[in-house]
């Protein structure tokens, strides 16, 4: 099934050639981010969000299974002069690279059974930081499909020793109806 996914995502990926730009979700989130430390960009794809957050100053792992995504973020972060880490993982089947990571990122990409890897790559203090569509986003675009889209008011559910920093759920500039969260360890000893 996983290298079916590399396979469906690779050929994706040479179809589509072209930079994306960086997330404007994540990108509303500069004021509260650090700009030292380690990141993770969880199946980050061709690495226009870890790029982002490198070039903060943060020491960013991206991590995906699609070997193509993986060589064009090389290059675009040599051509960029930036340091980019970058990691052949498939997170259905292998554990997340090692923490502690001050921002753990993962937009786009549905894998419920990673809200119990999340907090253990977190550093104390460090941030989640999520956003995939919901289901009301079939409203409008007929992708992604429904197996990859969260039920309206799931994502909250699906955190495991984590506290929610902030959620929203809508429609959003893009056109996309998404969820969106920011979360940080949870305290030992809060419930
Ligand atoms: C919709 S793209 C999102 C890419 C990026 N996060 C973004 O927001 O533009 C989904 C990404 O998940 C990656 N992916 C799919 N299955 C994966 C898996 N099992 N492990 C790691 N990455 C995976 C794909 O290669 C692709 O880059």
């Amino acid at each position: 099934m996983s290298e079916d996914d590399r396979k469906r995502w690779n050929s994706r990926y040479q179809e589509q050639p072209g930079a994306r730009e960086p997330s404007a979700f994540l990108r509303s989130l500069a004021g509260q981010l650090p700009s030292t430390g380690r990141a993770l960009d969880v199946a980050g794809g061709t690495g226009h969000d870890a790029l982002w957050l490198a070039r903060r100053g943060l020491d960013v792992t991206l991590a995906d299974i699609s070997d193509v995504a993986l060589e064009r973020a090389g290059e675009a972060a040599r051509e960029a002069g930036v340091a980019l880490r970058l990691q052949r993982l498939d997170v259905e089947t292998e554990p997340l690279p090692p923490g502690p990571f001050q921002v753990v990122l993962c937009l786009n990409f549905l894998w419920r059974p990673l809200f119990t890897g999340f907090p253990k790559v977190l550093a104390p203090g460090g941030l989640l930081v999520f956003s995939q569509p919901t289901r009301s986003n079939l409203q409008r675009h007929p992708h992604p499909s429904a197996r990859f889209l969260l039920d309206e008011g799931e994502l909250p559910r699906l955190l495991h020793d984590l506290a929610v920093v902030s959620y929203t759920e809508g429609w959003t500039e893009e056109g996309r109806h998404e969820a969106r969260l920011v979360a940080t360890l949870r305290a030992p000893g809060n419930a």
